[in-house]
């Protein structure tokens, strides 16, 4: 079975600490924190994400996955350190080099964390496979990372596949997740193309049975 990272990017900060109980007792596995930059993306929400994960740390135990869409990972790796997240995932794209790209999976090791990489729809999963066996995960965008409620682009879960079968022949055991627009009507074909991990926000968020939700796409 796959597990399930529930996006809280769509959530109102009114009732933001209900909402993130009630994710909790629907059995959500993960809390995925989306945090852009205004840089890397045009969105910004640094600050709704930050304050989003001190009120889960407060008072949840479910794990967080955090995705930085971000130009300076160093800086934010340091600020979400403290919160003792399960997962940091930064971008491919936003790495000056290969030997910068190692420095920051070290970095996220060395502080008791699990490494993730994420690639957008237009990079090639070639570009990242020299980095596999010291990833706990790779983060397939089947959106463009930018916003919560697109649509998902078909093509990316070619890469999932191709991704998968490397996996295998190598022996590796990096989870793969996938991360935008995915929802009960795209699910199957997602877990067809071999995931551990699905993301999903508006499918969650927007539901009026978190519960059912989260139980359908798993
Ligand atoms: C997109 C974010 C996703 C997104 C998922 O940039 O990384 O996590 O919010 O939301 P849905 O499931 O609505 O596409
Ligand atoms: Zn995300």
């Amino acid at each position: 079975m796959i597990e399930i990272s529930t996006s809280i990017l769509t959530v109102e900060k009114d009732n933001a600490t209900k909402t993130f109980y009630d994710l909790e007792v629907a059995g959500t596995d993960y809390y995925h924190i989306d945090v852009m930059d205004g840089k890397f993306v045009e969105k910004n929400t640094e600050k709704i994400m930050y304050e989003y994960a001190n009120i889960l740390k407060q008072i949840s135990n479910i794990p967080m996955d955090v995705h930085l869409m971000v130009e300076d990972i160093k800086g934010n790796i340091d600020r979400y350190i403290p919160l003792n997240p399960n997962i940091i995932t930064f971008h491919y794209e936003a790495c000056k080099s290969d030997e910068e790209v190692i420095k920051f999976i070290n970095y996220i090791k060395e502080n008791n964390i699990k490494p993730a990489i994420s690639i957008k729809p237009k990079t090639d999963i070639e570009k990242i496979k020299k980095f596999l066996p010291m990833l706990h995960m790779v983060l397939i965008m089947t959106v463009e990372p930018g916003k919560g409620g697109q649509k998902l682009i078909p093509e990316t879960l070619d890469k999932v596949s191709k991704l998968k079968e490397y996996l295998e022949e190598n022996n590796l055991d990096t989870y793969i997740e996938v991360d935008g627009g995915i929802n009960k009507e795209t699910i199957d074909k997602v877990k067809k193309a071999g995931i551990d991990i699905a993301v999903s926000g508006s499918g969650i968020i927007s539901a009026d049975n978190f519960k059912e939700a989260i139980n359908k796409l798993k």
